[in-house]
């Protein structure tokens, strides 16, 4: 019987491959250990942190060989930060590694093959191409910092100079408000004490029209120098179309969702994604990387084939975006989204669009669609659509969700996933329920991240 790696055991391992979440994975006595830090090809030293019974994981002491596909990092912050855990692979690899991960969740979780693999899209840029950006402040020994949580370290902040993923601009106004923050005299908020003001900024910035929204997010007391920060910022920065106070006046440390006071500018910012104009408040959803969002919509217009005589449903349809893209080449589109804001937003979208043909109706995904395919008493079934898009968030549609998908009875499914691995286990239900998958592309929406997106597309047999 091999024996079993103790937490702190030093280790060396040769890392055999990246598993699903970006993790290195080595082999060693029977045993498969993930190890933090590490990329296929590389001999390191690892420091067991966890054991379990048939598996450990570790985190990349020293790098003893580099592997081949290795690059120098850029960012300032990488290997403190944990934000972008790839950037030390060669972009090319990073593309192979999310397409053979797409492929054996669809193969391993699916079961499925017999579908035809496109190769994936990479994305254009590679830097700086994130329309948001959430930040926290933190206290520490007496001075304000402003950045991201440090991995597993939820009370501590990195203190952010420059992030790559962001703008230079939006770079520019979180130092600006650091500043400001730290001027004040006033102290960061403590979740034990529950005192102290600041809190989290949010930065939005569209791509296409170059708007900014800045949110300030505070706990309740006034907000010292409110005015001079607005003429400060609106003075420097006139790309700033939105400037916002929010007010969280629970503990939990979340940045968005509370009642927000316009300081300068408009309660929203506009962007456009495929030639939409987009109605952008603080709690919208949007796809947080416009150009490969573009390239995901063009995606799954392409796999939907609409001839243009077409009712399409686009379930989790956040502030529409899908839907719209497709009004413009179907008969009718009908979207079902949970958050009533987003729901209200998509309509008004539809509205600013001209979109006439393209109707939102606030609710979940499970109770709506069982309204129309089980209508209550004598009702006569509402007309079903021949093509349905579904774009869950991370955590797919559940099994209900999927049953009613399949009463529709459409003819063609596409499915817009962020998961691949949950998207597998609903497309093994689909699978029994009828549907063939015949087509998958993986669009990369974050280099340097292991995250994929996918988009699919399941035939009725
Ligand atoms: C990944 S987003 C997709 C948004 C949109 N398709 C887009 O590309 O901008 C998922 C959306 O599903 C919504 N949602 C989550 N659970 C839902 C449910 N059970 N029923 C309806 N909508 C839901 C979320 O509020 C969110 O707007």
């Amino acid at each position: 019987m091999p024996e079993k790696p103790k937490t702190n055991d030093e280790l060396e391992l040769r890392i055999d491959s990246l598993a699903f979440g970006g993790r290195g994975v080595a082999r060693t006595d029977g045993f498969v250990i993930f190890v933090e830090g590490a990329l296929p090809g590389d001999l390191v030293r690892a420091r067991v942190t966890r054991s379990r019974r048939s598996y450990a994981e570790a985190r990349t002491v020293a790098v003893l060989e580099a592997s081949a596909a290795r690059v120098e990092p850029r960012c300032r912050h990488f290997g403190i930060c944990g934000g972008c855990s790839w950037q030390s692979l060669a972009y090319e690899t990073q593309l192979e590694y999310k397409q053979s991960q797409v492929n054996e969740c669809l193969s391993h979780i699916g079961g499925l093959s017999g579908f035809e693999t496109e190769p994936p899209v990479g994305a254009e840029p590679l830097w700086r191409y994130r329309n948001k950006v959430e930040y926290s402040f933190a206290g520490e020994d007496g001075v304000v910092n402003l950045g991201f949580h440090l991995p597993g370290q939820w009370r501590r902040i990195l203190d952010i100079e420059d992030c790559l993923l962001h703008s230079e601009a939006t770079n520019r106004i979180r130092d600006r408000i650091r500043e400001f923050a730290r001027a004040s005299g006033v102290a960061v908020f403590d979740q034990n004490s529950d005192r102290g003001f600041w809190r989290h900024l949010t930065l939005r910035e569209a791509a296409r029209t170059g708007e900014i929204m800045v949110n300030i997010v505070t706990a309740p007391g006034e907000f010292p120098g409110a005015d001079e920060l607005s003429r400060q910022l609106m003075g420097e920065f006139p790309r700033i179309a939105s400037l916002l106070w929010s007010v969280n006046e629970t503990r939990a440390a979340v940045a968005t969702g509370f009642p927000f006071r316009v300081l300068a500018g408009r309660d929203h910012i506009t962007e456009e994604v495929c030639g939409l104009k987009l109605a952008v408040t603080p709690s919208s959803f949007l796809q947080t990387n416009t150009a490969m969002a573009e390239r995901l919509y063009e995606k799954a217009l392409e796999f939907a084939e609409p001839g243009g005589d077409e009712l399409v449903f686009d379930l989790y349809s956040g502030i529409g975006s899908i839907a719209l893209v497709f009004a413009r080449r179907c008969r009718e589109v009908f979207g079902i989204e949970i958050v009533d804001e987003a729901a209200r937003q998509a309509m008004e979208n539809a509205r600013a669009n001209g979109l006439g043909n393209a109707t939102f109706r606030q609710g979940k995904v499970r109770s709506a669609l069982k309204q129309i395919v089980e209508p209550a008493g004598n009702a006569v079934p509402a007309v079903l659509p021949q093509i349905v898009i579904l774009d869950p968030p991370r955590a797919g549609a559940s099994k209900k969700e999927v049953q009613r998908i399949l009463k529709l009875e459409a003819r063609r499914l596409v499915y817009v996933s962020c998961n691949a691995s949950t998207m597998a286990a609903n497309a093994a239900q689909l699978r029994q329920g009828g549907y063939r998958l015949t087509r998958v592309a993986a669009i990369d929406m974050f280099p340097h991240t292991p995250h994929i997106e996918t988009v699919a597309r399941f035939e009725r047999d």
